[in-house]
């Protein structure tokens, strides 16, 4: 069985060292094992919640866009998408929105800060709080549930959050599902050996402390930040702890186990602090210089960056459209036409007593049809002048796994194709959603009986 894994980073700013090492290293990692499915996305719809300047929201969803390819993820092992591309977020927000506890959420740690700001300067408790962080987790639970992710690498700040998205999903499933989970159960993923990379000060690297060291900036700028790191004041030939250094840390989180012991023997022995810093920068300069030209070659090129991403998106609302297609269904949000199908019908018709029926029309050509059981028509084949080829076709798809069945442009029909070309076609449902449901619930039969 694959893991579904599942991350954003918040579009409001340049990703730094600690960004790198503590997310986007390990994600990429991950996403590299055998089993791994992995949705990496930029959370711009998040940014928004703690950013009024556009600009800086366009630059930051680019940069961190970079950053990710830049470090090498690939784009075809994974699904990288904006959040901002996948319309079925917001929607499925709403649905979440109308389950979730507004005493669940008075509980998140960003909102209670707030307000318990607010009460402390003597304000209003809601001063200056929008509806967007208040209802920051809600969206954050609709990014996790959309791809019912297993596992959710985040930073302990998010933890939080994990579970409520697991809180929300679970009382969706009881609503609404009738037995079904339409939701899996999120896990809050913590690395421990990577989650806290000190800043500058020895402090947790944030851009909220000022303490970071920039990713790819430039070489100029790094060794700059890196002259910034705090040390203890003792002089060279004086014997370093390295166990209380940060620079320490810093170097460890780049550095093989062998350059490592060999600082740490070197700062046992009174290695400068300069020196320290200068391997440091060499150290880092090396393990990122090639990603850094990357960065810079990706960044150059905005419109390349842009067919990823919609390409990302595309991938990720496969999944989602057939997806929200069940969950409106499931909320009562149906068609009124007759000829709906609901998916959950569809489904047990599909995989129980369907049945392929030929025939012949009036104007002497052969058909056949494959019906549900309850009579209801899935398929209708494209007329055939000679009954055995009819006859041949039909039984070439009874004996398939798996239909090739693939949307036809107008988006609400879906055409069965065999040795490239169209034998038959679904009828013409009332919506791309109910299309999808319907396509993807066709492979399920097997056998079906004549
Ligand atoms: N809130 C996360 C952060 O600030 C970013 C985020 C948004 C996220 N949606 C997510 C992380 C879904 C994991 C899963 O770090």
């Amino acid at each position: 069985m694959t893991t579904r894994i599942l991350t954003g980073i918040t579009t409001t700013g340049t990703p730094h060292l600690g960004n790198y090492a503590g997310a986007i290293r390990p994600a990429i990692v991950a996403s590299r094992q055998s089993d791994a499915d992995s949705f990496y996305f930029l959370a711009d719809y998040h940014a928004l919640i703690k950013c009024d300047d556009p600009l800086r929201i366009q630059r930051s969803r680019l940069e961190i866009a970079a950053t990710w390819l830049a470090a090498g993820l690939d784009v075809d092992r994974v699904t990288f998408y904006r959040q901002s591309d996948i319309p079925e977020i917001p929607e499925l927000t709403w649905l979440l929105t109308c389950v979730a506890g507004k005493g669940l959420l008075n509980r998140a740690h960003a909102y209670k800060a707030s307000v318990d700001k607010n009460v402390e300067a003597g304000e209003d408790p809601d001063a200056g709080i929008t509806m967007g962080l208040f209802s920051y987790p809600v969206l954050m639970a609709a990014d996790i549930l959309m791809f019912n992710a297993h596992q959710v690498p985040v930073g302990r700040d998010q933890i939080q959050h994990v579970e409520m998205a697991r809180d929300i999903g679970q009382r969706f499933n009881h609503l609404f599902g009738q037995g079904k989970e339409f939701f899996v159960m999120p896990e809050a993923l913590i690395e421990e050996s990577v989650a806290t990379l000190p800043g500058l000060d020895g402090r947790k690297m944030s851009k909220s402390y000022d303490n970071t060291i920039p990713l790819f900036s430039n070489a100029k700028e790094m060794k700059d930040a890196i002259s910034r790191i705090v040390t203890d004041s003792r002089l060279p030939g004086e014997a370093k702890d390295p166990d209380n250094s940060h620079l320490f840390t810093l170097y460890q989180a780049f550095a093989s186990k062998a350059q490592s012991d060999e600082f740490r023997a070197d700062l046992l022995q009174g290695l400068g602090w300069g020196d320290a810093k200068q391997r440091l920068f060499q150290l880092l300069d090396s393990e990122l210089g090639e990603a850094r030209e990357n960065y810079h070659r990706l960044i150059e090129r905005p419109a390349d960056l842009e067919d990823i991403l919609l390409a990302g998106a595309q991938k990720a609302r496969r999944i989602a459209t057939p997806f929200l297609g069940e969950l409106r269904e499931a909320v009562g949000l149906r068609s009124f036409r007759e000829t709906t199908q609901t998916v959950a019908a569809t489904k047990k018709k599909a995989s129980k007593g369907a049945r392929f029926v030929s025939f012949r029309e009036d104007d002497g050509s052969f058909r056949f049809r494959l019906l549900a059981a309850d009579g209801e028509q899935l398929l209708l084949s494209e007329p055939f002048t000679d009954g055995k080829a009819a006859g041949a076709v039909m039984k070439t798809l009874q004996q398939l796994d798996k239909l090739d069945a693939r949307p036809a442009s107008n988006q609400r029909q879906f055409d069965v194709w065999l040795d490239n070309r169209i034998v038959a076609k679904s009828p013409i449902y009332d919506t791309n959603g109910v299309m999808i449901s319907a396509l993807l619930t066709l492979p399920q039969m097997k056998n079906p009986q004549d």
